[in-house]
């Protein structure tokens, strides 16, 4: 663990060996992951690395997972400086992913509600009809699905109706250009600036910020209209910027309202994509998988309290697929205060790579790792229960604030679209490609095939 600071006469940081000029970036963006487990098996929790003459450094495993968590980490890490881009780029002041402290607080607290699974409390009936609607312009006996497009729309589709009243799908391929932009020239800085004359990108920005304007003229005529137990997130932001326009400002709404979208997306649609091949690669989990839902379905609505219980195979197989293939590889923070972390001296100004996804391959906390194994989470194994093995959702103050919604999304999704299709990977044999940007995930060109109906 971290403790207080103190930085004097502790070990150097070992230097993680690049090519000239570029440093690590083709690491980096080949396959960041493989990366930074390689880094923490060869250097240690701590090690320097450099993209394109920036220097960072990279902290792994359940030490980095834990220090993001901890007192000193939330005393010395900040997001800021990271989404400066991005605020200027939008004219906004501050975002929930920009701010640390009372500030991230204060946003934290006008969001948390819209975010989390209250907005699907009492409506768990509705969302099926809503998923059956979704996947039927899809997934029609007979057709070849490019699945992480079915998924966006999916994911689209299902979080528009709870958390903002609207399902702009017509708005998907833009908002994932502008992510990508962001992500690449903005963030994590592995693209240089110019990048953002690019066509595309001034055309994908202007779309979210044409859906961003329509959704708040769209909200400010209800606000006053709804009643408090039917406020959906959108409502809760701008009630907060009514009440006192200085915590939520014009400026900072654009950002504030789109970001369900921004936030749900590519995650999402990645991560069901992965749980469907990984389902349809193994046999054996699909059989249980099939009996499951079959059950569930079978006995009429869906009993809210009892879901997750009911789906020990479909939550295992979507927790695996979430080990085995985190949308989040890394948090980027920069230091506003000297500390220790293992002995290593972490100063004011540096710039961080946090993976705390790193024990996801560590045969120490999951044995066997390399091995899809849904009953990895089933006491008394419970191998994500070890302190800092398991972060597919973040750890520390960012944490998704989604992830409550979000486990509900994925149970019900996936276990509708088994229990409704019959599925093969097109072709029988396909062996997945993944891509690195904007999130890392399934290529996509990744597609199965529907076979038949089951119900
Ligand atoms: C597979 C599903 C998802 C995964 C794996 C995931 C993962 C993550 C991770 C790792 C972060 C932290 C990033 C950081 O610390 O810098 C995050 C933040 C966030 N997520 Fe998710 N997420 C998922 C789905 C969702 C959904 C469906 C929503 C809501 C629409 C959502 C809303 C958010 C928000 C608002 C934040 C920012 C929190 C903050 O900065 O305080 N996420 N998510």
């Amino acid at each position: 663990m971290a403790s207080a600071p103190a930085v004097t006469a502790l070990k150097p940081i070992p230097r993680v060996p690049g090519l000239p000029l570029i440093g690590n970036l083709l690491s980096l963006t080949g396959d960041p992951v493989r990366f930074f487990v390689a880094c923490y098996r060869k250097f240690g929790p701590a090690c320097e690395i450099k993209v394109l003459n920036q220097r960072y450094v990279l902290l792994g495993g359940v030490e980095a997972a834990n220090l993001l968590g901890s007192r000193v980490g939330k005393d010395c890490l900040r997001s800021r400086q990271f989404w400066e881009g991005l605020l200027t780029e939008y004219g906004a002041s501050r975002a929930l992913v920009s701010e640390d402290g009372e500030s991230h607080k204060e946003l934290r607290d006008i969001m948390r509600r819209g975010y989390s699974r209250e907005s699907i409390r009492g409506r768990y009936g509705e969302f099926v009809r809503i998923l059956d609607e979704v996947y039927a312009r899809d997934w029609k006996p007979g057709a070849r699905v490019p699945v992480v497009q079915a998924m966006q729309y999916m994911a689209v589709g299902t979080l528009g109706p709870f958390l903002t009243g609207a399902t702009p799908v017509e708005y998907i391929r833009d908002i994932r250009i502008a992510i990508l932009y962001i992500l690449n020239v903005l963030v994590t800085r592995q693209r240089p600036r110019f990048f953002l004359w690019a066509p595309e990108y001034r055309r994908a920005r202007a779309r979210v910020v044409e859906l961003g304007h329509t959704m708040i003229a769209a909200a400010s005529e209800r606000v006053g209209t709804v009643k408090d137990e039917d406020k959906n997130l959108i409502d809760d932001i701008m009630a907060a910027h009514v009440r006192d326009p200085k915590v939520l400002p014009t400026n900072d709404l654009i950002v504030a309202v789109t970001g369900p979208y921004v936030a749900g997306l590519d995650t999402v649609a990645n991560t069901t994509a992965v749980t469907i091949y990984m389902v349809l690669k193994h046999p054996e989990v699909r059989a249980r998988i099939e009996q499951e839902v079959d059950a569930l379905f079978d006995a009429g609505p869906v009993d809210e309290d009892e879901l997750m219980n009911r789906l020990p195979a479909i939550n295992g197989a979507i927790m695996e697929s979430m080990r085995l293939y985190p949308i989040a590889v890394a948090q980027i923070r920069t230091v506003v205060q000297d500390f220790e972390f293992q002995g290593y001296p972490i100063r004011k100004g540096d710039m961080l790579y946090v993976s705390a996804v790193v024990p996801h391959f560590m045969d120490e906390y999951f044995p066997d790792a390399a091995k899809f194994d849904i009953d990895r989470y089933q006491k008394p194994r419970a191998e994500h229960m070890q302190p800092g093995a398991y972060s597919p959702y973040g750890r520390g103050p960012h944490t998704c604030l989604g992830k409550s919604l979000a486990e509900v999304q994925l149970a019900l999704s996936m276990a509708r679209l088994f229990y409704k299709y019959d599925l093969e990977l097109d072709p029988p044999d396909y062996v997945l490609k993944t891509k690195t940007a904007p999130t890392p995930g399934p290529a996509m060109d990744f597609k199965v095939r529907v076979k038949g109906l089951r119900h």
